[in-house]
């Protein structure tokens, strides 16, 4: 991977440097509800405030299908990212024309001006040239800060980026600094633990892991889809009876890298308030479900976490958002947060079960990606990072 430059290699005193962030948070009653995306936004945003930039930011929040959407307006984002700045933070009605040139011009050195959602257009997610040529008219400079935005080729993202300068901004390098750490140059043994319901999302992932790592780890639902490809029985549990063939294949290929839960925590019902009972994977009896690792398997994992130096995990192993099989997804972070591996963790499911559990703080790095980061495990190159100019 070459690394890419930074903004602060560039001066960017006086200059209008136009900053793309990924600003898609949660909002509830039209205030943010989660503002994790927005912190980690602070230090580019600081950073360049601080070195006299005039900083103007973008984003997208939502897919409002290239129409003005008030339920979908950045407007409130503003307001809290002022607060997190401790600092005004300008709004502009429209992220192009007159209303954003306006409220560009008035901008003085080391203010923050925020655009409003850059898919009220269509012309951002089609990278349409002339509205990328309209977002490039307020920039001098272009900073790429959105690692979380940049698996898509939207104007934004890539077309502003072949229009002007363009840089990578603090979040954008730790995300892909973090990200080559454990994958290109990893101590070992290196432990990847792939969780989530289907192995149909994330065979790329599983595939293009196994490659890189000395055990891979498997839990969640799409545990059930291998076991059963081995012929075990299930009980009623979620298989993707499509992956079957493909679960095969990836078993074949991981021989003896593949680790699979040994037991289960069942359920007649994945709903909170049920009778519970463990099963050996051998044998889960008719009727029941296997919503979490069982005391077992946690024992297996934790002692395959003990033993790597790094450690990449994506998934829940369990239906970690109903506490009674949140369980063995805890015991897993406990697991990895106290081992002293250097730990990323990606996926928007997995940095939210963290979170939930209050155990986010405990990891090397988290990912703020989603869908990017996911690219990025199945060995794809994102293009908003490809746009961006390598470090010299
Ligand atoms: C995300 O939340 O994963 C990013 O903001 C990208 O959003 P999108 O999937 O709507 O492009």
């Amino acid at each position: 991977m070459s690394l890419k430059a930074s903004y602060h290699d560039v001066p960017v005193e006086g200059r209008a440097v136009l900053v793309r962030e990924d600003l898609n948070v949660p909002l509830k009653n039209s205030r943010v509800a989660d503002e994790t995306r927005l912190r980690a936004a602070l230090p580019t945003l600081r950073g360049l405030s601080a070195a006299g930039a005039r900083v103007i930011v973008m984003s997208h929040l939502g897919r409002p299908q290239g129409r003005a959407d008030p339920a979908l307006s950045l407007r409130p984002i503003g307001a809290c990212l002022s607060q997190l700045l401790e600092r005004p933070v300008a709004f502009a009605e429209d992220c192009v024309g007159p209303a954003a040139l306006e409220a560009a011009a008035k901008l003085r050195n080391s203010e923050f001006l925020l655009l409003e959602n850059v898919r009220f257009h269509a012309g951002d997610e089609a990278n349409d040239p002339d509205f990328a040529a309209q977002l490039a008219r307020l920039g001098e400079i272009y900073v790429n800060d959105a690692f979380a935005a940049s698996h898509r080729a939207h104007a934004s993202v890539v077309g502003v980026a072949e229009r002007l300068p363009a840089y990578a901004g603090d979040l954008m390098l730790s995300e892909l600094q973090a990200l080559h750490r454990a994958l290109d140059d990893p101590r070992r043994p290196l432990l990847a633990i792939v969780g989530g319901a289907k192995i149909s999302t994330k065979a790329g992932v599983l595939r293009h892991l196994l490659d890189k790592v000395d055990r891979l780890l498997i839990g969640g639902a799409m545990a059930n889809t291998f076991l059963k490809a081995e012929g075990r029985e299930v009980g009623s549990s979620f298989i993707e009876d499509s992956a079957l063939a493909e679960a095969s294949s990836v078993a074949g290929r991981a021989g003896e890298k593949l680790i699979l839960p040994l037991d289960a925590i069942c359920a007649r019902q994945m709903a909170p308030g049920q009778e519970l009972r463990t099963f050996a994977v051998e044998s889960v009896e008719p009727g029941w479900m296997e919503l979490d690792i069982g005391p077992r398997t946690r024992e297996l994992f934790a002692a395959q976490v003990a033993g790597a130096a790094t450690v990449v995990w994506n998934g829940p192993v369990g239906v970690s958002e109903i506490p009674e099989f949140a369980g063995g997804t805890l015991s897993l972070a406990e697991a990895i947060a106290g081992s002293g591996a250097y730990s990323l963790l990606g996926g928007g499911d997995t940095a939210a079960a963290v979170d939930a559990l209050g155990l986010s703080g405990r990891f090397s790095h988290v990912s703020t990606g989603g869908g990017a980061t996911l690219e990025y495990l199945e060995g794809r190159e994102l293009p908003g990072v490809a746009a961006l100019r390598n470090a010299a």
